[in-house]
C-alpha cells in the first residue's frame, strides 16, 4: 500500500508553533501528492471548474494591466466591485446590504472564512460544524484558537446538518454554526425548512451563524436559500462567498463577505493588517464578471447539470449508491459494498485503474464508506472513469 502520510510536520520541532505542528495535514493534499507522480490519469479529484474563465473577463483583466492598474486599492475593495456585489445580491437573493460599510472584498473566499473566524472566536470558543465538511473549516477554526464541534451527518439526513443534533452539542463555550450549502464533499443543498430550523436555533442561543456559500450559484433544483436573507438573519449571518466556482475564477482570488457593520469592521481590521487589499486586476476583472457575466454562468450550470445526472445515474448503475447531490459539482457515492475503506478504495482505483476520486474520510470521520468524485471535467472524461470504474468493481467481485 502506498504510504499517504506525506507532509506531517515534525510535532517537536520547536521552531514551529504547537497549533501548526499538530494541525494535520489536509486530506486531499495528501492524496494528490500520490497523483503528481503518476501519469495519464482522470481525475475526478480536484474541486475547481474545469472552464477556463470567460473570455470578457479575461480581457477586463488584461485591460486593466494595459491601464496601467496596478496599484494597492482601498482596504475593503474597490467601490465599484462593492456596489456591483450588492446589486447581486439584491437580484439574486433579494437581500440588501450597504456597500460601503457592509462589504469586504477578500482573497478568494478562503480569505473570507478566516477574518470571519478570526474575528469572533476568542481562546476555547467552540464552533459548530458538519462532518463530512470542507477541509478548512476545522483547520481554520483550530488556527483561530477555537474548538470545532463536529456534528454528524448521514445518508439518512441527505448530509444536512440537524438543528436537533445541533442543540444536542450546544454549550456555553458555543460561539458559532458554520454551515456551507450546496456542500463539500457530498453536493448536498439545505432546504428552506432545514434552514429556518438553523435559523431559529441561533436566534434561541444568541449564536452567530457564518455561511459559506460558495456554490450558492451551482443548484439544480430549488433556488438556493441564502441564509442571511432569513427571518432575523440578517443581523447576526456573516455571509461568505466569491467568485471562483460561480465564474470559473478560481485562479484570480476573489472573493466577499457581506455581514453587518460591526462584523465588516472587526474583520476589516484583520484583512487591512494581513492582505491590504485583494488582488487589484483580479477585482476589475470581477467587476466585469458581475456586470455581464450572467449567461456564462448559467451556460456552465447548465453543463455540469448534464454532467451531475449522467454520473448519478452511472455510479448507481455499476454499484456505488449515490444520493442526489443538488447543488456544487460533487457525488458522495457510498462504496461500502465493496467491503473497502474510502482510503482503500481510492488508492487501489487510482493504481489499477488510474482514476482519482478522494476518499471520503478527507473530509471528517462520517465521510467513511463514501468518495466524493467532481464532475467538473469534460463528460467523456467521467464516460470514461466511469466505465474504468465499473471494471473495478467487476474486476475485484465487490459487489454483493
Ligand atoms: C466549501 C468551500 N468553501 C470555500 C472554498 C474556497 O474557495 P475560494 O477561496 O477559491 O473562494 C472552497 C474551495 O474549494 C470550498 O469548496
Amino acid at each position: 500500500m502506498l504510504n499517504i502520510e506525506s507532509t506531517a510536520i515534525e510535532a517537536r520541532d520547536n521552531l514551529i508553533s504547537q497549533k501548526v505542528a499538530t494541525l494535520p495535514p489536509s486530506g486531499i493534499r495528501k492524496f494528490f501528492d500520490l497523483l503528481s507522480s503518476m501519469e495519464d490519469i482522470i481525475s475526478l479529484g480536484i474541486g475547481e471548474p474545469d472552464f477556463v474563465t470567460p473570455w470578457h473577463i479575461r480581457e477586463a483583466g488584461t485591460y486593466s494591466l494595459e491601464k496601467g492598474y496596478t496599484m494597492y486599492t482601498s482596504n475593503s475593495g474597490m467601490p465599484e466591485l462593492r456596489q456591483e456585489l450588492t446589486s447581486y445580491l439584491e437580484l439574486h437573493y433579494g437581500i440588501s446590504y450597504h456597500p460601503e460599510h457592509e462589504i469586504l472584498v477578500t482573497t478568494g473566499s478562503s480569505e473570507g472564512l478566516d477574518l470571519a473566524l478570526r474575528a469572533i472566536i476568542n481562546p476555547g470558543d467552540e464552533v459548530i460544524i458538519p462532518d463530512p465538511c470542507y477541509v478548512a473549516y476545522p483547520a481554520d477554526i483550530i488556527l483561530a484558537g477555537g474548538v470545532p464541534i463536529l456534528i454528524p451527518t448521514n445518508e439518512e439526513n441527505n448530509f444536512v446538518v440537524r438543528a436537533t443534533d445541533i442543540e444536542a452539542r450546544i454549550t456555553k463555550q458555543t460561539k458559532a454554526i458554520l454551515v456551507g450549502y450546496p456542500a463539500n464533499p457530498t453536493g448536498a443543498v439545505m432546504s428552506k425548512k432545514e434552514s429556518r430550523a438553523i435559523s431559529e436555533l441561533a436566534k434561541k442561543h444568541d449564536l452567530l451563524v457564518i455561511s459559506d456559500e460558495i456554490y450558492a450559484r451551482l443548484v439544480y433544483g430549488d433556488e438556493h436559500i441564502c441564509f442571511p436573507s432569513l427571518p432575523m438573519m440578517r443581523e447576526c449571518t456573516i455571509l461568505i462567498s466569491g467568485l471562483s466556482k460561480s465564474h470559473a475564477m478560481t485562479g484570480w482570488r476573489i472573493g466577499y463577505v457581506a455581514a453587518e457593520r460591526r462584523f465588516i469592521q472587526a474583520l476589516t481590521k484583520i484583512h487591512q493588517y494581513t492582505m491590504l487589499s485583494a488582488p487589484t486586476i483580479a477585482q476589475m476583472a470581477a467587476i466585469e464578471a458581475l456586470r455581464n457575466g450572467e449567461a456564462e454562468v448559467q451556460k456552465m450550470v447548465q453543463e455540469y447539470n448534464r454532467r451531475r445526472r449522467f454520473m448519478v445515474k452511472r455510479l448507481n448503475e455499476i454499484g456505488l449508491p449515490c444520493f442526489e447531490p443538488k447543488g456544487a459539482f460533487y457525488a458522495f457515492p457510498s462504496i461500502k459494498a465493496t467491503g473497502m475503506s474510502s482510503e482503500e478504495f481510492a488508492e487501489k482505483l487510482l493504481l489499477e485503474e488510474k482514476v482519482a476520486v478522494v476518499p471520503g474520510t478527507a473530509f471528517g470521520a462520517c465521510g467513511e464508506g463514501f468518495v466524493r468524485c467532481c464532475y467538473a471535467t469534460s463528460l467523456s472524461n467521467i464516460e470514461e472513469a466511469l466505465r474504468r470504474m465499473g471494471r473495478f468493481i467487476r474486476k475485484n467481485r465487490l459487489t454483493t
